[in-house]
């Protein structure tokens, strides 16, 4: 079966042919970095208008590159949710038409979950194991049980670890992207020069949360007062001293799920999954099965939407025209033991 993805929640306007959910035909993605990065984040309103603009080429562009025509397709599977709204609609109105005019069938899409399935577009992966999401939006440990049987065992309370990789770099004017400019920063400094602090959460807290709000204050208002004696207050010692921290506060939550639940097989995805030390330090549990994608999948893309839509069609999930996009993480069970 060869679905045609469509990914348009933040600012990737993307299209991807997956047959059987495994094998990539083509994975367009077009970036709106250099339109956002004037304003240093993602202008929701600026996104969703773009995206009206390349939607059409784009999926041109997917069908080009698969060496395929739109009859060669046999369904449809799009981002409705989490996300822009603004944005997620565009995705959503293009998949109904191209459905409708076809007569396909064509599924909606969680952005989350499909994340979370993107590294088995390059493997065999057998389930149970525990994901890490971790993105602009969203920060979630969870136990997979199979590809939409997902259980939440912890998730940010405030901001994204991305979030705060952002915010930073904005701050300090690091560049944009900025997780992918404090992480080129941080290969240059020291990451002891600066001892930021963990947070501490308080006891009702569920024990896999994380927090990444106090860390990020503590980087843009008070970092004089963590620097250690003799160390230097540069730029890169910043970057590599937050970088740490921030890989830290996840390593502990998602290394004490591994070891509660017994389940010790690691699948990550979302764009700070492509962050260098976390790869690094995941990689070095050597009694642990680590998965990450490789770098092009770990963003946006619509290949992942594609792969873990085939998956719902093929078992019969059908959306129809009243299909609609939503802006919320929801339909997932939570089990805070
Ligand atoms: O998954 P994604 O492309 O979009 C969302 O769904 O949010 O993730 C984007 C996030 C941004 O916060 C970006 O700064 C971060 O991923 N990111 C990184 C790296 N590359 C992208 N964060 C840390 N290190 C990186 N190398």
């Amino acid at each position: 079966m060869k679905v045609l993805g469509i990914e348009t929640s933040c600012d990737e306007c993307a299209a991807a042919v997956v047959e059987d959910g495994r094998k990539i035909l083509s994975n367009r993605v077009a970036t709106q970095i250099d339109w956002h990065r004037q304003y240093n984040g993602v202008v929701p309103e600026i996104a969703s208008r773009i995206h009206t603009e390349w939607i059409r080429p784009v999926v041109r562009e997917a069908l080009q590159e698969a060496g395929l025509k739109k009859e060669d397709i046999d369904a449809v599977a799009v981002t409705n949710r989490p996300g822009l709204i603004g944005s997620l609609l565009v995705g959503v109105s293009f998949a109904k038409s191209f459905a409708y005019a076809l007569g396909l069938p064509f599924v909606g899409v969680d952005h989350i979950r499909a994340h979370i399935y993107a590294a088995h577009l390059e493997r065999e992966i057998p389930y149970p194991y525990i994901g890490l999401l971790v993105s602009g939006g969203n920060t979630i440990l969870c136990e997979v049980r199979d590809f939409d049987d997902i259980i939440i065992r912890g998730a940010t309370i405030d901001d994204a670890v991305g979030e705060a990789f952002d915010k930073v770099a904005k701050f300090y004017g690091f560049g944009y992207p900025g997780g992918v400019a404090v992480d080129r920063l941080a290969a240059k400094g020291d990451a002891d020069a600066f001892v930021f602090p963990s947070p501490r959460l308080y006891k009702g807290n569920h024990p896999y949360d994380v927090s990444y709000s106090g860390l990020k204050n503590a980087v843009i208002n008070q970092r004089r007062q963590f620097l250690r004696p003799g160390a230097a207050d540069t730029p890169e010692n910043i970057a590599a001293s937050f970088q740490k921290r921030a890989v830290d506060i996840l390593l502990k939550k998602l290394f004490r799920l591994c070891d509660d639940t017994g389940i010790n097989r690691i699948v990550a995805g979302g764009g700070v999954a492509a962050n260098s030390l976390l790869r690094k330090k995941v990689a070095e549990q050597k009694n642990r099965e680590v998965i990450f994608p490789s770098l092009s999948l770990c963003g946006d893309n619509a290949a992942m939407v594609a792969g873990i839509g085939y998956h719902y069609l093929k078992r019969g999930d059908r959306d129809g025209l009243q299909l609609s996009a939503s802006p919320r993480v929801d339909g997932f069970r939570k089990n805070y033991p």
